[in-house]
């Protein structure tokens, strides 16, 4: 059996629409969406077409070079001026992947620290497996599109060949089917 999930950007652009639209009759409605990086830029950007709100970039990175996770999530980019203006605001926080859960608890805690107002959390893929972190009590609204064992994802920002990368994706697609 295939280890790897490839997901194509016409399934992501379809999953963020349906989340966009959950996110709407929850009645959440976010003043900013703050989209984790790197994988979480392109699904924000696809949100925008469907929540229209400012994004806030931030960069984390967790695994460093040969994918070995580093003790606690690195700060590449953070927006230390704009999120003194979060006080008071409501966040949608958006990123491609829940997967040890670190990495989001790690911006959650830090966005709180300036009493916002309220933060919804939305993903692409939740994995189903034992999380090392847990999301902070003040976490209540959580959107996942699609809930998936504990395998590899292949997004499709990361192919060298995209044609290729959508032929995997198709040919699952067909044994699934
Ligand atoms: P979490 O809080 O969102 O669960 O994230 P966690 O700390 O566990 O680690 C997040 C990092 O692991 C991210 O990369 C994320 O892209 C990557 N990751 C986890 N599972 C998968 C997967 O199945 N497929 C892919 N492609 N990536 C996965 P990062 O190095 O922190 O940053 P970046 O790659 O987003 O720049
Ligand atoms: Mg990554």
């Amino acid at each position: 059996m295939n280890t790897l999930i490839h997901v194509t950007y016409n399934e992501i652009h379809e999953a963020v629409k349906r989340l966009a639209d959950q996110v709407e009759s929850s009645g959440f409605d976010p003043d900013v969406i703050v989209a984790i990086g790197s994988g979480g830029f392109i699904p924000a950007r696809i949100l925008r077409t469907f929540i229209n709100r400012p994004i806030f970039a931030v960069g984390i990175s967790y695994y460093g070079t040969g994918d070995i996770p580093m003790e606690t999530p690195q700060k590449i980019q953070w927006i230390d001026e704009v999120q003194k203006k979060l006080t008071g605001k409501r966040i949608l926080l958006i990123d491609e992947v829940d997967d040890t859960r670190v990495t989001l608890r790690y911006c959650l805690d830090e966005l709180l620290s300036h009493e916002p107002e309220e933060i919804a959390v939305l993903v692409i893929h939740n994995k189903e497996k034992q999380k090392q972190a847990e999301f902070p009590p003040q976490i209540t609204r959580y959107f996942a599109a699609f809930t998936v064992e504990d395998r590899w994802i292949r997004y499709p920002w990361d192919a060298s060949d995209i044609g290729e990368h959508d032929r995997l994706a198709s040919d699952a697609d067909a044994q699934q089917s």
